[in-house]
């Protein structure tokens, strides 16, 4: 009997089903990312049959079983997975090429490899060879590490069921891997969706950590690893870009421990080495005092880090002009230069922005919101803001300065590395804290501090 093939047009970017081609995908916005793919439609008595199996009943009160944790032994990539990675679990670890994820595993693997836990690791990407000229630059020698080069599912599974007892596995990366059941390119989104669901499937089964890396990209032809997010338990992914020496790992989602911790990370020729407090590394070092920079005492996860929010002011001769935002959100940053027009008269409307988290952070709080008024008030007056201080705050449309959360920490953190003064949001809590404190409720009042 001839199987019943749809077509169908697949965003390669968030991974929609369409019935027709489009230049821009209708869900996400994305141009040119649909992508043909010629599916196998089940039968209904397939899906009848799946229905039928019977499902084991727990109680809710059963407790997690921490034992189910391995630490890594890598301390800063164990807290970002909530202290250590959970057997059965998949974890997908995702970030542009380049940036450090194929030696991140490696390492792990070796760590894995000392607590004589059995690995392996499967890459699709790069020959055996390849793979040992970077364990022996990293100085991983561990002989149990199973190492095999391969992109061909049917005999991934294969292999992975071959051991008797496995730990942990790697597929480096997702996109190079492909089934032979289904006909599109490997990469595209059924592909990456059909692999990691069956490999998923199989930690599952066979009870073993698998870590799946997958390549962000831009280009539409290549699905990128936004698709398989709610398919694993863990995301993690590689911030800033492959320019700066630090690497930053966030946790986006995390059945097994907190989202959004930060693990900060050193790229040396050796590997990647951990950098346990990082609360001052972002924080320029001397140098003299210049315009339109502040100091921002951020919390990420856990932790806070001090960073310094750096804008700049130029004029413009196009219509529209440019703005360009590194490290923060770009309709937050057109939202503050309208409030400071309307309520400051501050015209920058017409100028060209930029806004730049020095370091390579990528911040999602609002609370940066005062920090960057003050880079911006600082930069159109040319008034250079003194280094001691700290400025935090979120600001509202009518210019009014907000509440944040963890006040306390950030001051504790600032006071610690030598900070003496900080602006701050006005409230009713009461705040105690070594540093000279300008509580504000305004965005109008920073002016005269900042002179001052
Ligand atoms: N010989 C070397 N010495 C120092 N750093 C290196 C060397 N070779 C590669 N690197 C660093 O390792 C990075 C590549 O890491 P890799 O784990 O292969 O990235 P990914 O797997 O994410 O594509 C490079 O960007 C570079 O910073
Ligand atoms: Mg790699
Ligand atoms: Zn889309």
């Amino acid at each position: 009997m001839s199987k019943k093939l749809i077509q169908q047009y697949i965003c390669q970017a968030c991974g929609s089903v369409h019935p027709r081609w489009n230049g821009k995908c209708t869900d996400c916005g994305e141009w040119n990312s649909l992508v043909e793919e010629v599916i196998e439609k089940p039968k209904k008595t397939e899906l009848l049959k799946a229905r039928a199996n019977d499902v084991e009943i727990y109680s809710i009160d059963s407790k997690f079983n921490e034992a189910m944790r391995t630490k890594t032994g890598m301390e800063e990539f164990d807290r970002v997975l909530g202290g250590g990675l959970v057997r059965s679990s998949a974890i997908l670890l995702g970030g542009d090429p380049g940036i450090g994820k194929s030696t991140l595993v490696l390492q792990v693997l070796s760590s894995y490899a000392k607590q004589n836990l059995n690995v392996l690791y499967i890459s699709g990407e790069e020959a055996v060879d390849q793979i040992k000229l970077r364990a022996s630059r990293l100085n991983v020698t561990e002989k149990s590490i199973s190492i095999c080069s391969a992109t061909q599912l049917s005999g991934i599974v294969s292999t992975i069921n071959s051991y008797e007892h496995i730990d942990l596995v790697v597929i480096d990366s997702i996109q190079t891997i492909y089934d032979e059941n289904i006909e599109s390119a490997p990469g595209s989104v059924s592909q990456v969706r059909s692999c990691s669901f069956e490999l998923i499937q199989l930690a599952k089964r066979s009870d073993f950590a698998l870590i799946i890396i997958g390549h962000v990209t831009k280009e539409g032809n290549i699905a990128g690893p936004k698709v398989l997010e709610h398919m694993v338990d863990t995301v993690l992914y590689f911030e800033g870009d492959n320019t700066y020496v630090y690497r930053m790992i966030r946790a986006i989602k995390n059945r097994f421990g907190a989202a959004n911790e930060i693990a900060v990370f050193e790229m040396t020729d050796t590997g990647l080495k951990e950098v346990s407090n990082p609360s001052q590394l972002f924080l320029p070092t001397g140098g003299q005092n210049h315009s339109g920079s502040c100091i921002f005492a951020g919390i990420e996860g856990t932790r806070t880090i001090l960073m310094e929010v750096q804008a700049l002011i130029v004029p413009s001769f196009l219509a529209s002009p440019r703005r360009a935002v590194i490290g923060w959100d770009a309709n937050r940053l057109a939202m503050l230069i309208a409030v400071l027009n309307a309520r400051l008269g501050i015209n920058i409307l017409d100028k060209e922005v930029y806004l730049n988290i020095a370091g390579g952070l990528r911040i999602n709080e609002p609370a940066l919101d005062l920090a960057v008024v003050a880079a911006l008030i600082s930069c159109f007056k040319n008034a250079p803001i003194p280094r001691d201080f700290v400025i935090i705050g979120e600001v509202g449309l009518s210019g009014e300065v907000r509440n944040v959360s963890q006040i306390s920490n950030r001051l504790k953190e600032a006071e610690k590395l030598g900070f003496t003064k900080a602006i701050i949001p006005k409230s009713d809590v009461k705040i105690s804290s070594n540093l000279d404190i300008f509580a504000v409720n305004h965005i109008n009042n920073i002016l005269d501090i900042i002179k001052n």
